[in-house]
């Protein structure tokens, strides 16, 4: 299925109360927010994390049918610290594997009354087809295909939120591989809810929207011309496992082109932050010494994470 033409419907019920979190186009402002600032009060003044027990009794699943560090972890963590029990399905061994149907498993998981399912896939749209297919257990998107990674986006907006004093006037930068990228197409959708203007996108044109969709998104082939004057740069990883060989880019030429450099970062507001959802590829999209530099908020963003993980699950669990 084409990342546009799926809807995110089913995440809200009759009277609109969010029951699953599939994708942030289409939902409603006061649902973002909600989750930003129950993620604010998760954390305290200098910045760390809160425990809750929201979550006391409850069941969280993590489901990863591709390959994740920080997502999974900071989901387990997040579970954790609301006082919910976890398990991580060893999908490797799991039946499916015997050929039972995503369905079945998902039906053999929830009869074992586990009350949330965070699901990861390759294929767009297949937590969403989850949730339209099971009543009684919360699905959270935790990246499917290209299409979506609705966390991944709120934890950005809550670390740019954190900097930066309104959506409003910002200019952001999303540089790399935006065609192939979950958290582009999220981050883009967070962004327009919340007022965001001017979101340039900067990569060569093969690494850009195939579609014609978003018309109002500025693009740029040129970082220089692209960077000037931005507040954020959020600069994305090159999905190789999504290319066919012949789009893999040279990461010499690649890192001259497009990669954020102490140089090019100076094209930017003094003040501008520098994101990456990991993981960082260094010295192809980003130079070391700008990952590890003063405006670098990587580390700020996986801290976020978790605390926008904990506040996602305990609105779904609020719902249940
Ligand atoms: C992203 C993902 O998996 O979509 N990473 C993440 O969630 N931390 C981005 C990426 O893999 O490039």
């Amino acid at each position: 299925m084409k990342p546009d033409t799926i809807s995110n419907d089913c995440q809200l019920n009759s009277s609109g109360k969010l029951i699953h979190l599939l994708g942030l186009k289409d939902l409603p402002k006061k649902h973002l927010e909600n989750i930003l600032d129950s993620a604010d009060g998760l954390l305290s003044k200098n910045g760390n994390l809160k425990k809750s027990k929201a979550l006391k009794g409850m069941s969280v699943a993590n489901l990863f049918f591709e390959p994740s560090t920080r997502t999974r972890n900071t989901f387990e963590i997040a579970a954790k610290r609301s006082s919910a029990n976890t398990i991580n399905v060893d999908l490797e061994n799991s039946a499916t594997r015997k050929n039972e149907t995503l369905m079945d498993t998902m039906q053999t998981l929830k009869a074992m009354q586990i009350d949330m399912f965070i699901i990861r896939h390759k294929k767009n749209g297949l937590p969403h087809h989850v949730a339209a297919n099971i009543e009684g257990v919360a699905i959270i998107n935790a990246g499917d295909g290209i299409n979506a990674h609705p966390t991944q986006a709120l934890l950005d907006m809550l670390t740019i939120r954190q900097y930066k004093q309104s959506f409003e006037n910002l200019s952001v930068a999303i540089v790399g591989d935006v065609r192939h990228s979950r958290v582009a197409r999220s981050g883009i959708h967070a962004l327009k809810t919340l007022g965001t203007k001017d979101i340039r996108l900067i990569a060569p044109a093969y690494l850009l929207y195939k579609e014609t969709t978003s018309p109002d998104l500025e693009r740029f082939d040129n970082l220089q011309k692209g960077l000037e004057g931005v507040d954020i740069i959020m600069s994305l990883r090159l999905q190789k496992e999504r290319m066919v060989a012949a789009e893999i880019p040279n990461e010499k030429n690649y890192f001259e082109n497009y990669g954020i450099t102490n140089e090019t970062l100076k094209l930017a507001k003094p003040d501008a932050i520098v994101m990456h959802p990991g993981p960082v590829n260094r010295g192809i999209e980003v130079d070391s010494s700008v990952a590890d530099g003063p405006q670098s908020v990587i580390l700020k963003q996986v801290t976020n994470g978790i605390a926008v993980r904990m506040a996602a699950m305990e609105v779904l669990a609020g719902a249940l």
